[in-house]
């Protein structure tokens, strides 16, 4: 049976800038999504009936990306991450289940990572109508650490390029990847989930609305990606203080475009006495906020006992693979 698993993926900087052209800096974390597919006498989902209107990535993919008219498949997918939280579950399970159709359709070939990011990037597109960064998708199918930025990043590799007409104008993003110090790779990250999910799409439309409203709020995408570049630097040289203090930042100019919660905020400020930084992470509005730390335990226990569900991992996991 044709399966395979895609990571999720945590956002360390550049969440929201990143639909206007600033950079962002993403890692694949250890939980992610499986899917298989088989032949079957009817469409299914998880064992259901398969409503193609309720789930916009698989049927953008099946029609759009493939233009499959073979007999109907019954997909099964097994995910051990949260939803609508920040954790990049639609491009995991987008890229999981193109990679999954592919192996059914083209038994015995490569995989091409790079074919499926942008595959599944038009997923997301399509079902956040229009709005939506590659850095989900490019972190899930790429693996490691992926820097997500409209020009060339110094210091970075570049993958491949990709554009996408936005309800916003016209934009242009490069993929590139950095090699994670083992300094760094030594750290935790420990994701905390505030218990709410909340749509991407419906927060990016709400910053759009609030930087339509209020233009001087562009200043705060400004801050976001000079803390990026900041961040990224400490990454590249293995300072983990410094990757600490820029997360603290981002979390701070996040709160000003008003994607933080008071629930989040309580998380973060919980996880801060055992951690070198933390804020939200991805979308906000509910989802998550994340922690780096050394100290996996102990954070863990204060993000619980700030009301929230904690997963430890890694920085950097394996990209989408076959199974
Ligand atoms: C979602 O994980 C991150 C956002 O920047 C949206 C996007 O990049 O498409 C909020």
């Amino acid at each position: 049976m044709p399966s395979a698993f895609a990571p999720g993926k945590c956002i360390l900087f550049g969440e929201h800038a990143v639909v206007f052209g600033h950079p962002a800096v993403a890692v694949a974390i250890d939980q992610g999504v499986r899917v298989s597919v088989e032949v079957s006498d009817k469409w299914k989902l998880e064992g259901s009936s398969f409503e193609p209107s309720r789930h916009p990535h698989i049927s953008h993919i099946i029609q759009n990306i493939f233009q499959y008219t073979g007999p109907p498949l019954d997909i099964d997918v097994d995910s051990s991450l949260f939803s609508a939280a920040g954790m990049g579950s639609s491009a995991a399970l987008s890229n999981a289940f193109g990679a999954a159709m592919y192996a059914y359709l083209n038994p015995g070939e490569k995989l091409d990572a790079v074919m499926l990011a942008k595959m599944a990037h038009s997923a997301e597109a399509s079902a956040q109508k229009g709005r939506a960064s590659p850095t989900d998708t490019a972190t899930s199918a790429l693996g490691g650490c992926v820097v997500v930025s409209g020009r060339a990043v110094p210091g970075t590799r570049h993958v491949f390029d990709t554009s996408l007409k936005t309800p916003e104008g016209s934009r242009k993003w490069a993929i590139n990847v950095v090699d994670i110090p083992p300094r760094i790779g030594d750290a935790w990250l420990v994701i905390g989930y505030s218990g709410t999910g909340s749509p991407t799409g419906r927060m990016v439309a709400k910053v759009a609305k609030l930087i339509s409203e209020v233009p001087d709020m562009m200043e705060e995408m400004e801050a976001i990606a000079n803390v990026t570049r900041a961040g990224l630097v400490a990454l590249s040289a293995g300072n983990l203080e410094g990757l600490g203090m820029a997360m603290d930042a981002c979390h701070d100019s996040l709160r000003k475009l008003k994607v933080s919660n008071n629930k989040l905020d309580r998380m973060v400020s919980a996880a801060r006495l055992h951690s070198l930084g933390a804020k939200l992470t991805g979308a906000g509005g509910g989802g998550c906020m994340v922690a780096l730390t050394h100290e996996p335990t102990m954070v863990s226990e204060a993000i619980e006992v700030a009301g929230g569900v904690p997963l430890s991992t890694r920085l950097g996991a394996e990209g989408v693979r076959f199974l």
